[in-house]
């Protein structure tokens, strides 16, 4: 539950501006000049997503494959958002996603931004490190990304369903249009080959396959007990009931509006888009989404 007190000394519910091109708040834009001059490792790897893509649960499988064993306290004790800190966040009285990372004890550091492909600080293309990029079927991402911003004060209020619907497909949400998000990231991949751009959708259909394919690009090698453990730690359920995966220690989500850990689905968007919002979404997304190469499931 939202502390009432923070509520009550933090200017919440930020306006969203136009930063770059791209509609973004104060929150995570303050610490720019910090963040852009970020001096990254050869061995760190970046969890890269538009927001609600399942940035938590692939934050987790990595966690899990690193530290699962070795650290099993860190399992017990630290939330998921103190192990992969959020690299721009920055909001008075919380240290510093850029600060945290500074600090983090872990090697590899696994770090986690929502940035738009060219936001990212220039380090981690210099230094060449791993990139895992989240992609999510835009449907299923906008209704997560609203009952998200219904729960999160941080977050500029969302209004109600068809205001978030229109602000979603104009790009006026925070890290702006989903269509140039996936489709930046996709495109970086042509030059970049250290990025591993992988979809919720798969990930929901076959977890292990997928966490074979996140095992092989990151040259790991994992026992089959492991593996085990990392597959069944990472079901939807146990994250959901797992205090340091679903975020019930953060203040400033109000769990009252919504769980973080939600549903967990492909195609519940199905339970929430009217037929107008479906027919408007179908034709914008033809306009904006011209790449053949690039394709989502909406249901599996
Ligand atoms: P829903 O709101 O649709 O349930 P992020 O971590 O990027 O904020 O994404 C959160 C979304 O990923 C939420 O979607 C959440 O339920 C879903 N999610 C997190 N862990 C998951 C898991 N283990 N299995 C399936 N979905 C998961």
């Amino acid at each position: 539950m939202a502390s009432d007190a923070l509520q009550r000394e933090l200017p919440l519910r930020p306006e969203p501006f136009d930063f770059h091109g791209v509609s973004m708040t104060k929150y995570l834009v303050d610490n720019w000049e910090n963040v852009q001059n970020f001096e990254t490792r050869p061995d760190d790897i970046l969890i890269a997503t538009y927001p609600k893509a399942g940035t938590t649960w692939v934050s987790y499988i990595l966690d899990l494959l690193y530290f699962g064993q070795t650290s099993p306290e860190r399992q017990k004790s630290i939330p998921i958002y103190d192990r992969v800190p959020f690299l721009e966040f920055i909001v008075p009285n919380f240290v510093s996603g850029k600060d945290q990372v500074d600090n983090l004890p872990t090697t590899p550091r696994l770090i986690k931004t929502h940035f738009p492909v060219q936001f990212v600080p220039k380090s981690f293309w210099e230094k060449n490190c791993r990139v895992v990029y989240v992609a999510r079927n835009a449907k299923d991402n906008m209704v997560s990304y609203f009952y998200f911003s219904c729960m999160t004060l941080f977050l500029p209020e969302p209004g109600d369903w068809s205001s978030f619907f229109q602000k979603f497909l104009e790009g006026k949400v925070s890290y702006g249009s989903w269509h140039d998000h996936v489709s930046g990231w996709w495109q970086k991949k042509l030059t970049y080959p250290n990025l591993h751009y992988m979809f919720y959708e798969d990930l929901s259909e076959d977890t292990g396959r997928e966490i074979d394919k996140l095992c092989s690009f990151l040259g790991l090698s994992p026992s089959a007990e492991l593996k085990d453990m990392v597959v069944n730690g990472v079901q939807f359920d146990n994250m959901k009931n797992n205090q340091m995966a679903n975020y019930s220690t953060f203040p400033a989500m109000d769990f009252r509006i919504s769980s973080f850990m939600r549903k967990g689905k492909v195609g519940d968007w199905k339970k929430h888009l009217t037929v107008a919002n479906n027919e408007a979404f179908d034709d914008d997304y033809k306009k904006k989404m011209k790449d053949p190469t690039l394709k989502f499931r909406t249901e599996i």
